[in-house]
């Protein structure tokens, strides 16, 4: 393993912004892993995990410490769960793309995961921010995460119920934060389980037809969320795809703030989206919300904007925008939409430096 000095971390994140990384190193194996960290820990320098980028936005002034990208690959290993002859488990390394497990999982016939077709990342980002999409989460599926533990200084196998799973949430980016390195994961299938649809843009794609079969749906998804300008290949990055997804959360409020807001809508704005949340509270979209105070889709300051095909998506247009302009139109729209609804919009990706 080499650890590279003074590396630009811009071109490992989706939205192509941030400055450089004092120390850089890749990491294929759980013990070269072990030799980052203590690496680090001699120099006394805070440790950061980058996946796949795509959810990450990196300060323009970089990071002083070591950045450490988790490389780990390898085969994906697929064997029935013990004492069921119905239950599969698959062992996938972190480094593994997570559209390519998905179309693993997919075409051996598992049901589970085929909403998140298209996500942008690696399977050991998957479970940090327990990423979801068309009526799915990832923790649906999780049997156990391997992780390295920076405070004990070893690896343990953590179960879905000791992540601590919620909406974009888990114990590594909230209770736990910067505590344990993914370096696999650990999905379970259920052989009987069917295709189930929860979502309308996904039912309008297939009509009448009942329990499409999974890879159908990954296909569909793939369609969709290229549809939104929300499939990002590196490789042929548009404008519009130089973005981490979704910029803010969709955001959960009580019954009288939903209450507050009808109110002030005129006739001619429609009607607000709004999803009842398992607690009695209500999930809104913060799509619509942006664009009710004024964003239009395509809407640009200087080098940053917001994607022509999805609001949520703020992107660095010119592609040699600053992390600065960015943070600057996140705090225009956060601004603008608490004036005019009075939600506070927060935002979704990880912030480094
Ligand atoms: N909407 C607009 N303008 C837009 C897009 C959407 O007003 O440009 C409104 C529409 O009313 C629509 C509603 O917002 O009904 C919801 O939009 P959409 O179905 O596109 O989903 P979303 O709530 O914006 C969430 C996730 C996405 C995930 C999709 C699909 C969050 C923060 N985002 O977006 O996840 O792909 O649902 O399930 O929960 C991500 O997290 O990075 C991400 C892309």
């Amino acid at each position: 393993m080499t650890i590279e000095e003074n590396v630009l971390l811009a071109p490992y994140t989706t939205l192509k912004i941030g400055g450089p990384a004092r120390y850089f190193a890749k990491v294929a194996t759980e013990d070269e892993l072990v030799e980052a960290v203590r690496f680090a820990r001699g120099l006394g320098l805070p440790l950061f995990v980058l996946g796949g980028g795509s959810n990450l936005v990196v300060a323009d002034r970089g990071f002083d410490g070591l950045v450490v990208q988790i490389a780990i690959t390898g085969k994906v290993f697929a064997g029935s769960a013990s004492g069921s002859t119905m239950r599969i488990l698959f062992q996938v390394p972190a480094g593994i793309d997570w559209d390519t497990f998905v179309a693993i999982a997919c075409e051996a016939g598992y049901a589970g995961v085929e909403c998140l077709a298209g996500i942008p990342g690696t399977v050991g980002g998957s479970p940090v921010q327990n990423i979801g999409a068309y009526g799915q989460e990832v923790s649906q599926t999780i049997h156990t995460v391997r992780v390295f533990d920076l405070e004990a200084h070893d690896f343990v196998d953590l179960s879905a119920k000791e992540c601590e799973f919620g909406y974009r949430r888990s114990i590594f980016n909230t209770s736990q934060r910067g505590r344990f390195v993914v370096t696999r994961v650990v999905f379970e299938f259920d052989l009987d389980t069917l295709v189930r649809l929860n979502y309308e843009d996904l039912k309008r794609h297939f009509g009448d037809k009942p329990n499409p079969r999974p890879l159908e749906v990954y296909r569909a998804v793939r369609e969709i969320r290229a549809g939104k300008g929300m499939l990002i290949d590196p490789e042929t990055a548009g404008p519009d795809e130089r973005s981490a997804g979704s910029f803010f959360k969709n955001p959960v409020v009580s019954t009288r703030v939903v209450t507050d807001i009808l109110e002030t809508l005129a006739p001619d704005e429609g009607t607000m989206p709004q999803w009842p949340t398992d607690d009695g509270k209500v999930k809104l979209a913060a799509a619509w919300l942006i664009e009710h105070s004024g964003f239009k889709k395509g809407y640009a300051q200087g080098r940053v904007g917001i994607s022509s095909r999805h609001t949520l998506a703020l992107i660095n247009r010119t592609g040699d925008a600053t992390c600065d302009e960015l943070l600057r139109l996140r705090d225009l729209i956060v601004l603008t939409v608490e004036q005019r609804f009075g939600v506070t919009l927060a935002m979704e990706p990880v912030m480094l430096g």
